[in-house]
């Protein structure tokens, strides 16, 4: 089967199950485990990794966008979808009609999903978006008016109220963090007094989960730890200043393809658009059929390497848009459609996406979630 593909993803069935356990572990078994699979469930593919996350047991799943949740339901995933980007006033039958959970934070949102739910008798559960320092999506003083503006309506349901922390990543110092916690908990309270309650409390991504159990309340949001990343060498660093255990996260994605052609070229020949290689000695090249366009990043072009029979093979000239050559001449016996790893492990060897990032001036998270969509996804 896998055969087929000049070029594949293989999604780690068991890698992503022993994530999910990691997190779940952490949490306990009282907590909600959201995992989010938006932008092409961070480049691991949507459709296999929700039906992955529902056979595991997970509790949600959010997207950013109704096209993805449309998708997931499409595939008949039947998990609560939580959008957590925003839905077009023009879209929002589709997502009512669907019972897709909305996060909110726009009072035009909450007349118009009014007006939808009133005239088809349909109830749609909200999650309530709290500014309290990213200063991005989110509303800060006016929470009582617009969960009054809410209750004006009978078929809305405010389901939950959440918020996304800042400057939790890459960073050893959390006092920001800290200062969007307290805003958060500050809200809390003003909602206990007015005697509001709301079900789903959730407020932690990755890092948050890893470090900050104060941060869980009724439910966690996790991204980039669930596909076995960690979210930065801070993070991992601040699980050791604070004395927590490192969770042990296995990366889920192995990116392969196959050599396409392998040619001798002799000293002094240039490689590539540019010419931006030239060889110093006879040289043995295999040419891959990967580029810019499967989201193998220009920046690579003459730094990064790939992997042959379990050995680095350097990529020569620049990343095109379909094909990348690599220097094989120090690698024996190597055959036209050997496999090539060019993110994952091979052998004793492996290529992380925290080294492509560094090479490219960029977070693991924008290496596997720029990998093409198109790219067949196998689990195994
Ligand atoms: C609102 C929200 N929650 C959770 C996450 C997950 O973050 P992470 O991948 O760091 O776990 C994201 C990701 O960007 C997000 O936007």
């Amino acid at each position: 089967m896998r055969k087929k593909f000049l070029q594949w993803i293989e999604i780690n069935s068991n890698a992503f199950k022993n994530n999910i356990e990691q997190f779940r572990n952490l949490i306990g078994s009282t907590k909600k485990l959201l995992v989010v699979v938006k932008a092409n469930a961070y480049g691991h593919g949507i459709i296999e990794i929700s039906r992955l996350a529902e056979n595991y047991g997970v509790d949600w799943l959010g997207v950013n966008s109704l096209e993805e949740a449309l998708i997931i339901k499409k595939n008949k995933v039947n998990l609560p979808i939580l959008i957590l980007g925003y839905v077009q006033l023009s879209d929002l039958p589709e997502a009512v009609e669907n019972d897709f959970h909305l996060t909110v934070y726009n009072e035009e949102t909450i007349k118009k999903l009014g007006e939808i739910t009133s005239k088809r008798k349909k109830k749609v559960f909200l999650h309530i978006k709290l500014e309290t320092g990213t200063h991005r999506q989110g509303i800060k003083e006016e929470l009582i008016p617009f969960i009054k503006l809410i209750e004006a309506y009978p078929y809305l349901s405010v389901e939950g109220i959440s918020t996304h922390f800042a400057n939790i990543e890459d960073t050893t110092d959390h006092t920001y963090a800290q200062i969007q916690l307290d805003r958060f908990n500050s809200c809390i309270k003003l909602l206990e007094k007015e005697k509001i309650s709301i079900p789903i409390k959730h407020t932690a991504c990755t890092v948050a989960t890893i470090l900050f159990p104060e941060t869980y309340f009724d439910m966690v949001r996790v991204g980039i730890g669930i596909y076995g990343l960690w979210p930065s060498k801070e993070t991992y660093l601040s699980c050791l200043l604070r004395g927590r255990k490192p969770v042990n996260l296995q990366p889920v994605l192995t990116w392969k393809t196959k050599i396409v052609q392998i040619k001798d070229v002799p000293e002094g020949a240039f490689i590539g658009y540019g010419c931006t290689y030239k060889t110093t000695r006879p040289t043995k090249l295999a040419v891959l059929p990967i580029g810019y366009y499967d989201g193998y990043d220009r920046k690579l072009s003459n730094f990064s390497y790939v992997l042959i029979k379990g050995k680095r093979a350097p990529v020569r000239g620049r990343v095109a848009m379909n094909m990348i050559t690599a220097d094989i001449t120090d690698i024996e016996g190597v055959k036209l459609e050997d496999e090539v790893v060019l993110l994952g492990k091979q052998g004793n060897e492996i290529i992380s996406a925290e080294y492509l990032a560094s090479l490219c001036g960029t977070i693991n998270y924008e290496i596997v979630t720029r990998i093409n969509p198109l790219i067949p996804r196998i689990i195994i």
